[in-house]
């Protein structure tokens, strides 16, 4: 079965032809890290604008690197959401007005759901119950997977996304956009254990994440050392790469501890690490620690697929599509769309009138 995948959430137009849910014939993706680089984050009116100057290309160049036609596609499989809602418009239209021209089925799939599909690629086979925690610059997530297609959200953070805290923290210091990387580079010849970060607790007990009075302790240590953001094309020096590390520190600290923990309650018996924040070779080794203490195999994806694609969405479409799912001309961009449909607790949480999106 050949699923055209297709994604356009955020910032990346992409589409990616994979075959039987697991191999990748094609997967283009094109960034538009450039456009919003001056702006030191995503402008959502421009990111729907390209999208729309982008995506016929992109798709076309999906199939003719796949070797394949139009006609030979089975099914398309698109980003229903979350994310910016004109640029999910693009794709989901696009992705409609594809499989009506050609009356094949197509999918709506959940973003989120795809990263945890990113990890079927380079891996073995899933085995089940899994745990995810997937960390992108929009989402911080653990997620229970009790069997496939089944979510339910053990950890979500209560303000900042992990990938948000390292983007906001590098347009503190001055490295530059996106966050992650360059603070990742700084962090490499830096010393963690230079600046302390307390880790956030969470008063009612849950096991959530919270990555906003991290970036306050940041902000902090910058204005009381007095430290000065870089200016263009300048190198970091010591004190800002030791904070870089020790930020670094904190983020993976509070992610991978959290993650061991539940996996010792909930006994997983396989991780899943997946998001553009997988990227972190830190991330990946607390992570492979983590594993290695419980006695469980951890997936990653490839570089290629931890930040935005549309091959982790063909594979997510494949596994709805063969449980015989289908979506109809209805469908439309849903910008808060969730991913929880097993022991929901959200109406339980609603009831204590909590304050955090859930
Ligand atoms: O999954 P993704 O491409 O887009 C969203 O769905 O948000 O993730 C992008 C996020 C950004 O916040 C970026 O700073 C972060 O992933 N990121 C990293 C690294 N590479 C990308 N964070 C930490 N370390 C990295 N090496
Ligand atoms: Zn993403």
């Amino acid at each position: 079965m050949l699923v055209l995948g297709i994604e356009s959430s955020c910032d990346e137009t992409a589409a990616a032809i994979v075959r039987d849910g697991n191999l990748i014939l094609s997967s283009e993706i094109y960034s538009q890290i450039d456009l919003h680089r001056p702006y030191g984050g995503v402008v959502p009116e421009l990111a729907s604008r390209e999208h729309l100057a982008r995506i016929r290309a992109v798709v076309e160049r999906a199939i003719a690197e796949a070797g394949k036609d139009a006609d030979s596609i089975d099914a398309v499989a698109v980003t229903q959401g979350p994310g910016l809602v004109g640029a999910l418009l693009v794709g989901v239209s696009f992705a409609k007005a594809f499989a009506f021209g050609l009356g094949i089925p197509f999918v709506g799939v959940n973003h989120i759901e795809g990263h945890v599909y990113s990890v079927v690629f380079d891996n073995p086979p899933i085995e089940f119950p899994a745990l995810a925690l997937i960390v992108s610059g929009g989402h911080t997530n653990l997620f229970f997977i009790p069997e496939e297609g089944k979510y339910k959200v053990i950890s979500r953070t209560r303000d900042d996304a992990a990938g948000e805290a390292f983007d906001k923290v590098a347009k503190m210091l001055g490295l530059g956009y996106p966050g992650g990387p360059v603070i990742e580079k700084a962090a490499r010849s830096g010393d963690a254990s230079k600046v302390k970060f307390s880790r956030a607790k969470i008063s009612d007990g849950r096991p959530d994440f919270s990555f906003s009075g991290l970036k306050t302790a940041v902000a902090r240590h910058i204005r009381e050392n007095s430290i000065v953001p870089l200016g263009p094309g300048e190198e970091p020096g010591r004190e800002i790469r030791d904070l870089a590390a020790s930020f670094q520190h904190a983020v993976v600290g509070s992610l991978v501890t959290t993650m061991e923990k539940t996996a010792v309650d909930l006994n997983p018996k396989t991780l899943i690490v997946a998001g553009g924040v997988a990227c972190n070779q830190n991330l990946r080794e607390a992570a492979t620690g983590a594993a290695s203490r419980l006695g469980v195999p951890v997936y990653f994806p490839t570089r290629h697929l931890s930040t935005d694609n549309a091959a982790m969405i063909a594979a997510a479409g494949h596994a709805h599509l063969m449980r015989g799912e289908r979506s109809d001309l209805s469908l439309t961009a849903d910008v808060t769309l969730r991913l929880q449909n097993f022991e929901n607790e959200d109406s339980r949480l609603r009831s204590k009138r909590v304050r955090y999106r859930l």
